[in-house]
């Protein structure tokens, strides 16, 4: 499925895009889908995940993985491909995204890695990096919010750590944020309501 409003926004965006990244290691890009695309993801993701698949985010990686709502109080879904049209579309569009990175910045992204993400009220996400400690394969990570009506005071600010500088964005619904995953500090702040993102990961080969 190809959506022909969202590929000529993304042409549009793809300068200001890759100028951002390299300049300033960071990246917003809002109304990313059509509304009915929007609208479909977000039916689709909130359905899924309320199913047994969704399970406690962890903390680090492999065998060292372990639950801390201390740290991380989300619930995940990885996506594969196939499970709804929404979901294969915006796999899609990572996919194409990661190719424009390529092709502009060469950064060498090998794959694309996405899960849904569902902030119960009260959760939170503690200031971290991305990149693993024994693993530099993370390179571009991507948030992409579904959440309708959001205001100033339902808090889950992602909030930038830049140079001691606070940035906070908002999670509004079709905002796409990029970053440097080794460069840039970032938490959520406690939401005070049901908080849905799609997270994810261009990773280069280790
Ligand atoms: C993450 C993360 C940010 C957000 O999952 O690693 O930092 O705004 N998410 O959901
Ligand atoms: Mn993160």
């Amino acid at each position: 499925m190809t959506f022909p409003q969202q590929k000529s926004r993304m042409n549009l965006t793809d300068e200001r895009i890759c100028h951002e990244l390299s300049s300033q290691g960071w990246s917003i890009i809002d109304d990313f889908f059509s509304p009915t695309t929007l609208a479909q993801l977000t039916l689709d993701c909130q359905r899924g995940v309320s199913f047994r698949d969704l399970h406690q985010a962890g903390v680090g990686r492999g065998s060292q993985q372990a639950i801390e709502v201390t740290i991380r109080g989300d619930q995940i879904q990885w996506l594969e491909a196939g499970m709804t049209a929404s979901t294969d579309s915006y796999l899609e569009s990572m996919t194409r995204l990661r190719l424009m990175l390529n092709q502009k910045l060469f950064l060498g992204l090998e794959s694309n890695e996405n899960h849904v993400a569902k902030y119960p009220p009260g959760a939170f996400y503690q200031r971290h990096l991305d990149r693993f400690r024994d693993n530099d394969s993370r390179t571009v990570s991507s948030v992409f919010y579904m959440n309708p009506d959001w205001q100033p005071g339902h808090g889950g600010e992602l909030r930038l750590h830049l140079d001691g500088l606070k940035h906070d964005i908002s999670p509004l619904s079709n905002r796409l944020v990029l970053f440097i995953s080794a460069d840039i500090w970032h938490e959520v702040l406690p939401t005070h309501r049901i908080r849905w993102s799609l997270t994810g990961w261009f990773k280069r080969r280790q």
